[in-house]
Order: C-alpha cells, then sequence, then structure tokens
C-alpha cells in the first residue's frame, strides 16, 4: 500500500482522453480492493461546480487574472472539502486536472507566468502536491477533432492548445519522476494499458 498522501493527477490538452483514462484507472484500482475518490477541476465541490460553469460558459467574459482566481479558488475549496478527508481516510484520490493545469494554461497559455500561477496556487493547496501526474499527450488538433462541443477554453485558438501542450511537456521534463508521459494515441483500450502499467506500483 502506497504511503500517505496518495494524490494521483490527470493531465493533457482539451480531447486528449484523460477523463476516460481516468475512469479505467479508478475501475483498476477498485478492482484491485482500493478505495479511490475520483475529482475534476474545475468542479468537485458543489461551489467548485458554480465556478466551472462561469469558468467554461462560451458566453462569460473573463479577464485572464480573474480566471486565473477562479481556477484557483475552485481547486483551494475542493481541496479541503473533499481531497484532504478523502487523503486523511487512506483513499485514493484520482483528479482530472490539477495545479499543472493552472500552470500550462494560465501560465503559459494566458501569458501570466508560471511563477504568479505557482505562488497564488502555494496559498490555494495549502502544501498539497500530486504524488504522480500521468501527462496524456497528443498533438491538439488531433485532439480537439475529438470533441462535438467546444467550451470556452476549446474556443481559442490553435497556437493557444500548442501552447498548452509545449508547457506541458517541458513542466514533464523537469520533473520526470512525478510527471509520466503517456502517448495519447490510439484507441482507449491501448492507451489505458499504458496508463496502468504505470500505475500499478500504487496499488
Ligand atoms: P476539463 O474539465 O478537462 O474539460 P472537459 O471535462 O470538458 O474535458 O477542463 C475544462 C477546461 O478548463 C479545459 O479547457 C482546461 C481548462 N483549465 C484551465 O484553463 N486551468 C485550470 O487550472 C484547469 C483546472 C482547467
Amino acid at each position: 500500500m502506497a504511503q500517505q498522501p496518495f494524490l494521483i493527477t490527470f493531465e493533457g490538452v482539451d480531447g486528449s482522453g484523460k477523463t476516460t483514462q481516468l475512469r479505467a484507472a479508478a475501475a483498476q484500482f477498485r478492482a484491485c480492493g482500493r478505495q479511490v475518490l475520483e475529482t475534476a477541476e474545475p468542479g468537485g465541490s458543489v461551489l467548485g461546480l458554480e465556478i466551472r460553469r462561469i469558468l467554461l460558459d462560451s458566453g462569460s467574459r473573463l479577464t485572464p487574472q480573474a480566471e486565473l482566481l477562479l481556477y484557483t479558488a475552485s481547486r483551494a475549496q475542493n481541496i479541503r472539502e473533499l481531497i484532504l478527508p478523502a487523503l486523511a481516510a487512506g483513499t485514493l484520490v484520482l483528479s482530472d486536472r490539477f495545479t499543472d493545469s493552472t500552470v500550462a494554461y494560465q501560465g503559459y497559455g494566458r501569458g501570466l507566468g508560471a511563477e504568479t500561477v505557482r505562488e497564488l496556487d502555494a496559498l490555494a493547496c495549502g502544501g498539497l502536491a500530486p504524488d504522480v501526474t500521468v501527462l496524456l499527450d497528443l498533438d491538439p488538433e488531433t485532439a480537439l477533432r475529438r470533441r462535438a462541443e467546444r467550451n470556452r477554453m476549446e474556443l481559442e485558438g490553435p497556437a493557444f492548445h500548442q501552447k498548452v501542450r509545449a508547457a506541458y511537456l517541458e513542466m514533464a521534463a523537469r520533473e520526470p519522476e512525478r510527471i509520466r508521459v503517456i502517448d495519447g494515441q490510439g484507441p482507449a483500450g491501448t492507451v489505458a494499458a499504458r496508463v496502468w502499467d504505470i500505475l500499478k506500483a500504487y496499488v
């Protein structure tokens, strides 16, 4: 059994398949007898879901700074309301996006700077950081083609999503022990096998 706390996050550009892969990994962990909490950002708590609605509504006119503060607010609430109690009870927590999304999208994509994001995020997280991060890497254009409807972030042009992908890969190169890059191409089952190959060590 893994050391406490144990938080695994799933990251990637929009349409990279992280939600599907998170569900598959959660099922695998449960089949091995682990208690699992699945959560998502923005969202998770009731307040987080309200914030998510504002953030992803394609009609919202948010400034990049307001956007950053809302993503961080959702995380601060979700951590204290759901994640910390689950970790304290020995539950494995799988989060669909976390801090790395904010660094990639707001820090690099919106150009607010990784340092600004990390400072604010430290306040939101109070020291909680993912133990392992699964980065599903896929070309954003291929990834976005998989989606029928587009949210506010997905309406950004290809240059924005390329910046986000490059940011993720740069972050993974800096923290190769924590951020594990998985090739997101191919059928969901094939990708799930790649993901489980890494995660099975944490049962
Ligand atoms: P996501 O929930 O992954 O979308 P979906 O469930 O539709 O696949 O992510 C929602 C969007 O929010 C996505 O475009 C990425 C963006 N995002 C940020 O820009 N910053 C953040 O900190 C987070 C958590 C998400």
